[in-house]
């Protein structure tokens, strides 16, 4: 039996769960809540009154995909949650009532955090009995979703986190949990910080999954300049996926857009093209996880010579190579050759989604291509380093070109 799984089920180390201060709970809940003072292990044994009452959470977006996200949590969720407008980019509240594992579904959303409100000055007052069992009891309902073990550390982010007070906190959670505290990427991430709202108070954030859901279980294989996966199944939904269409992913690097595709459904057909052997393996090694590989065909070929024939693509998606490339590289020619080549081998009618940082150059291979028209384009920061990336997405649609034959 795992540590954390023997901690759980130990009356001394089990917290309540209840929550008198979250907004939306039953008057009976509430009432229940207001008994917190009680020692943890007077708790231990009452109904958990969070789960099955509407909570707050939060989602985190890829900053521009948030309608899109929204979108999604309306679609997954149904009348269970009620999908707040956004608050700062990339983020936006949710009260949902029902089992945090339905957050597992999100393909666009890249985390939700459960959202705890406390009416204290400071954080050191979190560490009071009151705020800090009604705190470890909800770490423990998010613990106790999945099987033991499968959150193993934890981390605080806040400012100020190296300080006595987040000392004491870290110590009291490794007590009540035998999570182990980190200061890198962690299973169970935990913030705090300042509450929005004008009457004060301080929030405690808390991951509702070990992992970032954007980290797909598929990816067995990672290589640099992988897209992300929820960036990618934005992309794969800008158009109706059909199972009778067939399908191209030029520039296919580890396959992300190909396999996100196909978690929409079949089609009749999958092709991936690079020119990069390792990409192709890395992307077969992706498909193989989830049984696509027998149903996708890997090239490898130059985008601006695909072996394939005329008009036979009904959609096509490419994440065009934009950074790490030599000094001299002609990004110019590559992306010109790469729209021409992608409008030969698509129907008419046909769409094709591209991403990159390199805007002014795809806009002008755009306007000197009148085979494809930009039906939209979708503007995104990525955090990178210090900074961000600003790639955008395109979606443009293949035109009939007068006095041709496609
Ligand atoms: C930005 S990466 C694609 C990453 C991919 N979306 C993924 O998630 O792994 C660009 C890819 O384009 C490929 N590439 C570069 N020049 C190419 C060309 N002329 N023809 C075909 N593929 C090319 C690279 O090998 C690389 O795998």
């Amino acid at each position: 039996m795992s540590r954390q799984r023997r901690n759980a089920r130990n009356p001394r180390t089990r917290p309540s769960t209840g929550s008198g201060r979250t907004r939306g709970l039953s008057p009976g809940a509430r009432q229940k809540g207001r008994k917190e003072h009680k020692p943890a292990s007077q708790n231990w044994g009452r109904a958990a009154p969070t789960v099955n009452l509407a909570q707050e959470y939060e989602v985190e977006t890829v900053i521009g995909l948030e309608e899109y996200t929204r979108r999604e949590a309306r679609r997954l969720l149904g009348k269970a949650a009620q999908v707040e407008r956004g608050m700062t980019e990339g983020r936006f509240s949710l009260r949902f009532d029902g089992n945090i594992r339905r957050f597992d579904e999100f393909r666009t959303a890249t985390a939700v955090h459960r959202v705890e409100e406390f009416a204290v000055p400071r954080p050191r007052a979190l560490l009071g009995h009151q705020h800090l069992t009604r705190l470890l009891g909800i770490i423990h309902v998010i613990l106790d979703a999945r099987p033991a073990g499968a959150f193993r550390t934890f981390r605080i982010t806040a400012a100020g986190a190296g300080s006595g007070v987040y000392s004491r906190l870290r110590r009291e959670i490794v007590a009540a949990t035998a999570l182990e505290p980190t200061d890198d990427a962690a299973h169970l991430q935990i913030a705090v910080r300042r509450a929005p709202s004008d009457e004060g108070g301080w929030q405690v954030l808390i991951r509702t999954t070990p992992m970032p859901l954007s980290a797909r279980r598929w990816r067995v294989c990672d290589m640099p300049g992988a897209l992300n996966a929820t960036i990618a199944s934005v992309m794969t939904t800008l158009v109706r996926s059909r199972s009778n269409e067939r399908v191209l992913n030029m520039c296919c690097g580890s396959g992300t857009l190909m396999v996100e595709r196909l978690g929409l459904g079949g089609a009749a057909s999958v092709t991936g093209v690079d020119i990069d052997t390792g990409a192709l393996l890395c992307a077969d090694a992706n498909l193989r996880t989830l049984g696509h590989s027998a149903s996708v065909s890997l090239l490898q070929a130059d985008c601006a010579n695909l072996p394939l024939p005329d008009a036979c693509m009904d959609t096509i998606t490419a994440d065009l190579p934009f950074g790490m490339l030599p000094h001299d590289y002609d990004i110019s020619s590559l992306y010109h050759a790469a729209l021409a080549e992608s409008a030969r081998v698509a129907k008419p009618n046909a769409s094709l989604v591209v991403i990159t940082t390199r805007r002014r150059v795809l806009l002008s291979t755009i306007e000197d291509n009148p085979s494809w028209n930009l039906a939209n384009q979708i503007p995104l920061s990525i955090p990178h380093r210090r900074g961000y990336i600003k790639p955008h997405i395109y979606l443009l649609r293949r035109g009939r070109i007068a006095g041709s034959r496609l």
